[in-house]
């Protein structure tokens, strides 16, 4: 996610804005701008490319470049290739309206062709348009303060999306800020004020912050600070907050993993949101290979997590499109003589970082056998974007925590996508498969509401062993695998992830009072038959912990301990079930004294062999 700041006060912009950037790096960013202005004086500064906030404070530094009022802005792109071109501020065409932003607007292109359709834009990012919708509202001397803050909320009448803006406008002695759906807080200050989309990036100036709520907007000045919402002013409290910056960072949880996995939400949200415009699905891709998708097939290439989400993606894309898919490990693939024509099959390689070597080399030999590729990933302008000849984002946003949370249900959101854009399904059949995609974040957010607590009882109970088994079927059998991947990681116990109908031929042999095993419970068609195993594990003396539904009674007659999900049908089962064992991974990890963001031995991309 970008990350914004913004101060107006007695001291000189720059150096603030330059530290408040530097205190939001920990997020990541790919390149970054900053906005200078006093007595009619703007001027702008960008940089791109790693490392690019040293490289822009270098070049300003000795440099006469003052002003009391100052935006910036680091980026994680969405819309547009990490670039100076691509990087805020953002202007109007004369230059005297300038914009920083967080979030993603959808319907930018429609304005760009319809309301904007006169104006020239400079890059090629979503952002782009707010300033010239902000221009296109005449504003004179008369009542300055209060026609700008009209003006930029005409402009964001037009917007679909999520944004956190901070606007700063030519001759005018103050910053108009605006959210929707994207945090945004006022550091408090004496005589100064600051604005930022993180509380991390003021905290070293000022401990007083009022968090600015949805749809609030505010004219902040030295001063004063104005808030609005839905045409009246609001009185938003002023909070003390006691964090320290590392505190911040993370939100106020202890590790970024757990961050991360509180934003599995928001993940989900934010991906459907950059495909979906009313019941329409656009992946923005080409998926013609010679002729139409039919009658060919579909593979992924994928390593660890990212595989596991590619295995679930088949069951998915199987069931909903009807369309064959394949999943191969990319370091398999990359040395195994596998038989495939370019023609009928296209890859598809699956990397949350788009740096993995292995899934990068999977990629061009896929490409020499013809195959069109498409990669899946989260990160902008990576090297699989470079290889593939298409590419889906997802939008998870930066991920800190070395293991892969809330990236992997933004896979599964693509996978429910590309499962509902590629099959034929009777019209009504495909509503209400949308329908029920579109409730999934909800659906998420209840496990994170309801169940937090209770998984933590189960995590001090299995801490206290060093083998345990995951078992699941169907569509679960990945959600298994990669509760056990996520357990073993960062808690350092042995856990296998297995099909819950395979225990029987061997790992029985391992089953004791010493080894739970938790088993995937949820409703579908594999269900009885997963009961059915259940038992038989029980009758080998293991404890067993059923992940189920919230009405499933029947389940308990059977298993030592059960963590509710809501209903959802099967094919949607995995976000919960998911959410429920990152949970429990990390808080098992947690209760072992872990060091969850950084396990021994593993880093965040795997760039060699
Ligand atoms: C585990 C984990 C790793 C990655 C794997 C692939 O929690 O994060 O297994 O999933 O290294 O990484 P990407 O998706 O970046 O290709």
């Amino acid at each position: 996610m970008c990350g914004i700041v913004g101060y107006v006060g007695k001291k000189e912009a720059l150096p603030i804005i330059l530290k408040s950037l530097r205190r939001i790096e920990y997020r990541g960013y790919d390149s970054c701008g900053i906005l200078v202005q006093d007595d009619g004086k703007m001027e702008v500064h960008k940089s791109a490319g790693s490392g690019s906030i040293d490289r822009l404070e270098a070049s300003l530094s000795g440099s006469k470049y003052e002003g009391k009022i100052g935006i910036g802005h680091s980026r994680w792109a969405t819309h547009g290739a990490p670039s100076e071109k691509n990087a805020h501020p953002h202007l109007d065409s004369k230059g005297e309206i300038a914009v920083v932003h967080n979030g993603i607007i959808e319907n930018y292109q429609s304005i760009k062709e319809g309301f904007l359709s006169n104006c020239v834009f400079k890059s090629e990012t979503d952002t782009e348009v707010i300033p010239h919708l902000i221009s296109k509202k005449k504003v004179s001397s008369e009542k300055f303060d209060w026609q700008i803050k009209e003006a930029v909320k005409e402009a964001l009448s037009y917007l679909k999306g999520s944004y956190a803006i901070i606007v700063a406008v030519k001759g005018f002695d103050g910053l108009v800020a605006a959210r929707k759906e994207s945090p945004l807080i006022i550091g408090v200050g004496d005589r100064e004020n600051f604005i930022a989309s993180d509380m991390s990036a003021v905290l070293e100036q000022t401990n007083r912050i009022i968090f600015l709520e949805e749809g609030d907007i505010a004219v902040v000045k030295k001063d004063s600070i104005y808030i609005e919402n839905s045409g009246s002013e609001v009185k938003r409290e002023e909070r003390l907050i006691e964090w320290t910056i590392e505190d911040a960072e993370k939100g106020g949880y202890e590790h970024f993993m757990l961050k991360e996995i509180y934003e599995e939400p928001r993940s989900i949200i934010d991906t459907l949101r950059g495909y979906l415009a009313e019941d329409e699905i656009n992946l923005g891709i080409d998926f013609k290979m010679e002729g139409d998708v039919k009658g060919k097939s579909i593979l992924m290439v994928a390593c660890g997590t990212s595989y596991y989400a590619a295995v679930c993606g088949k069951y998915i894309i199987e069931n909903l499109a009807k369309l064959p898919v394949h999943v191969e490990l990319a370091s398999e693939f990359n040395y195994a003589d596998f038989v495939l024509d370019g023609t009928k099959v296209m890859v598809m390689a699956i990397t949350q970082s788009g740096e993995t070597a292995d899934t990068l080399m999977a990629m061009k030999k896929a490409k020499r056998y013809g195959c069109k590729t498409v990669a899946i990933t989260n990160v902008l302008g990576s090297s699989a974007t470079r290889i593939a000849d298409e590419t889906i984002y997802i939008r998870a946003g930066p991920e800190i925590g070395v293991a892969a949370t809330k990236s992997f249900v933004a896979q599964l959101a693509i996978f429910y996508l590309l499962g509902l854009f590629l099959s034929e399904m009777p019209a009504s059949e495909f509503v209400d498969h949308l329908e029920e995609l579109k409730r999934m974040p909800q659906v998420a957010q209840m496990v994170l509401d309801d169940e937090n607590v209770n998984i933590q009882k189960h995590a001090r109970y299995l801490s206290r062993y060093e083998h345990v088994f995951f078992v699941g079927r169907g569509v679960n059998l990945p959600i298994a695998l990669e509760g056990a991947l996520k357990l073993k990681e960062i808690s350092y116990i042995h856990a296998e992830g297995y099909a819950a109908g395979e225990l029987k031929h061997g790992p029985f042999a391992l089953l004791t009072e010493d080894t739970p095993v938790i088993a995937i419970l949820t409703p579908g068609n594999t269900y009885e038959k997963t009961l059915g195993n259940v038992k038989e594990i029980k009758a080998r003396g293991a404890p067993v912990i059923a992940i189920a539904e919230e009405s499933d009674e029947e389940v308990e007659k059977y298993v030592d301990a059960v963590i509710r999900v809501p209903r959802t049908s099967a094919i949607f089962s995995p976000i919960s079930n998911t959410i429920v064992l990152h949970l429990l991974a990390y808080w098992t990890a947690k209760e072992r004294g872990c060091e969850i963001d950084k396990p021994r031995n593993l880093a965040k991309s795997v760039t060699v062999e």
